[in-house]
């Protein structure tokens, strides 16, 4: 039986992202231009700045994962695209490069949730790893610079929203912690390398549990690491007769490197064991097969090492390639909503803030 082909195309945030993967598994290409090194003086994504760069990126990628997949573009089925949630400017696009290559072939054109291509990501082929068997209903976490969900996958596009956070998404915590440490963005890879040479347990940093809920918060610790960071600071004011630099919130060099270390290490440990119990709870009480692990944050290694250690049921997390954003996980989710007859019309707009409500279930 011939494979089907669907183009995947991601431009939701600062990584160009275009893939052609087979069936929803095999990837056959997957392109990714990360903006990072333009956006690091900023500290964050600057947006004018992303879809700019998105615009100068997409033609040559487009052109690249073509190539790489070794297929033509009268093979391919369809052309999955990111659609929302994500900066607007950005999402525009892909969106209307999907457009001019689905109106131009004559195939159907696929709107994807950014999010649903994060939990598809576990569904893609790793080469030396036998093929994982997802079981319904299985629970994924969903843990991004935007994002952190907790859903019940019940079945293909079929999910449940079970908690989330209601302040900051963990890849967010990670972000600003870094800044408040004088770390560089993004705050995540930045945190794990400062804290694999720090003591996890130098700082005892508050968990919110939330009890009775399946959600999450991190902007008390956030503050919790802010208000430790200015602690120390200012007792080394006292100790230097008042002459320590004054902490702003992108410079916390003052501190001696192994402190910063050690906070990073505490921060990290505490978020990791809030996702991983909260987690864990949830896989219990919901009796699922399995779990999966996705998002950028999922890169993290102490995250994958404990969820490995502590879940009562297998874990699945995609290799750290496809942990951050690309183009074939969306190609995958859009291979899904194609076989499901869920194409979208040549109409598709960008929603920035796509409800999860429309994701859902949808
Ligand atoms: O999924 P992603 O690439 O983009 C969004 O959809 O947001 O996630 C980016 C986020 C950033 O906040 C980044 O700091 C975080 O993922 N991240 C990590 C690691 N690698 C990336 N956080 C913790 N540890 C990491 N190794
Ligand atoms: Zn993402």
């Amino acid at each position: 039986m011939e494979s089907t082909l669907v183009l995947g195309i991601e431009t939701s945030c600062d990584e160009t992202g275009v893939a052609v993967v087979a069936d929803g598994h095999e990837i056959l290409s997957n392109q990714v231009a990360s903006q990072i090194d333009l956006h690091r003086r900023y500290g964050g994504v600057f947006p004018e700045v992303a879809s700019r760069q998105h615009i100068l990126a997409v033609l040559p990628m487009l052109r690249e994962a073509m190539s790489e997949a070794g297929v033509s573009w009268g093979d391919l089925d369809a052309v999955g695209v990111t659609y929302g949630p994500g900066l607007a400017g950005s999402l525009l696009v892909g969106v209307n490069a999907a457009k001019g290559i689905a109106w131009s072939l004559g195939v159907p054109l696929v709107g994807v949730n950014h999010l649903e291509g994060h939990i598809y990501s576990s569904w893609l082929d790793v080469p030396g790893m036998p093929e994982r068997t997802h079981e319904f209903p299985f629970l994924a976490l969903l843990v991004s610079g935007g994002h952190t969900e907790l859903v019940l996958v019940e079945g293909h596009l079929r999910y449940r929203r079970l908690g989330g956070t209601i302040d900051d998404a963990a890849g967010e915590a990670f972000d600003k912690v870094a800044r408040v440490l004088g770390l560089e963005y993004p705050g995540g890879p930045a945190i794990q390398e400062a804290a694999a040479k720090g003591d996890p347990k130098a700082y005892r940093f508050p968990r919110s549990w939330l009890p009775g809920t399946y959600d999450f918060s991190f902007s008390g610790l956030k503050t919790a690491v802010l208000r430790q960071v200015q602690r120390l600071e200012a007792r080394a004011g006292v100790e230097n007769g008042g002459n320590a630099r004054r902490l702003t919130s992108t410079n916390a060099t003052a501190l001696p490197e192994q402190t910063m270390m050690d906070l990073a290490a505490s921060f990290q440990d505490a978020v990791v064991d809030v996702l991983v119990e909260k987690t864990r709870r949830a896989a219990i009480e919901l009796g699922v097969r399995h779990v999966c692990v996705c998002g950028g944050v999922s890169a993290n290694d102490a995250l994958r090492k404990a969820m490995l250690e502590r879940m009562p049921v297998p874990v699945f997390m995609p290799p750290l390639s496809l942990c951050t954003d690309n183009g074939a996980m969306i190609a995958a989710a859009g291979y899904y909503r194609l076989t499901a007859g869920r194409t979208s019309g040549l109409d598709l707009d960008v929603v920035a803030n796509l409800p999860l409500s429309a994701f859902y279930g949808q």
